[in-house]
């Protein structure tokens, strides 16, 4: 199955607000790592792969953030967005095909995506090269990564691809591109659960 088509099955089941209580503490940490300058001057923020835009609806009631997209492939979940949050803009747009999109933000997010694309690496590459502004960071977090054992039966579970890329790889997906002062660390792990791997680098 097509990840956007289970996840516009999760909005007709009411699961999407699920993401938002189970995601919010990786999310918070998240935040907690985008340095200071960046999010208390003006900044303008792109989520990509944004669900039902409950991070972009909480980041543009920020008042230092001017304008917040949200970009995700499921109507449902964009039409959900948008009938909750009438101050952000959200888009239909297939993410494996990105292209013609080349808006560029101060802080490109993503919460729980990277791992459906068809190519992480040509996404990756888009990103840093059309949608980051100089100075602007980006940041990402996974929970399905071959280390994180628990995760490791999603893909049939649900019955939709996912990339099983170790933590390294991850890393190695970032350096290529070129960002700076990359930050890999992992969150929330409890017994087995290896915690979100969180991603961070910056466009000098
Ligand atoms: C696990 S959900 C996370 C949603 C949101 N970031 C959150 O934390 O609540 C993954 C999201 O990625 C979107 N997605 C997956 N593959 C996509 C693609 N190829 N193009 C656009 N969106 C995609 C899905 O529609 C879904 O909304």
């Amino acid at each position: 199955m097509k990840a956007i088509n289970l996840f516009n099955k999760w909005v007709e089941l009411g699961k999407d607000d699920g993401m938002e209580v189970n995601h919010t503490p990786s999310v918070d940490y998240m935040f907690n790592l985008i340095p200071k300058k960046i999010l208390k001057s003006n900044f303008t923020f792109l989520d990509i792969g944004c669900g039902n835009g409950w991070v972009v609806k909480k980041t543009s009631s920020m008042k230092e953030c001017v304008s917040a997209v949200g970009i995700d492939g499921s109507e449902n979940m964009i039409k959900k967005a948008i009938s909750k949050d009438m101050t952000s803009t959200y888009l239909q747009m297939d993410l494996n095909n990105l292209n013609a999109y080349t808006d560029s933000f101060d802080i490109v997010f993503s919460m729980e995506v990277f791992y459906y694309l068809t190519n992480p690496q040509i996404t990756i590459n888009h990103i840093f090269n059309h949608l980051l502004n100089k100075n602007g960071c980006f940041i990402i977090g996974i929970d399905h990564y071959l280390e994180n054992k628990p995760s490791l039966k999603w893909p049939i579970d649900l019955n939709v691809h996912m990339w099983t890329y170790s933590i390294l790889q991850w890393e190695a997906l970032f350096r290529s591109v070129g960002f700076k002062n990359i930050i890999v660390e992992q969150f929330g792990q409890k017994n087995d659960w290896s915690g979100t791997l969180v991603l961070y680098g910056e466009k000098h």
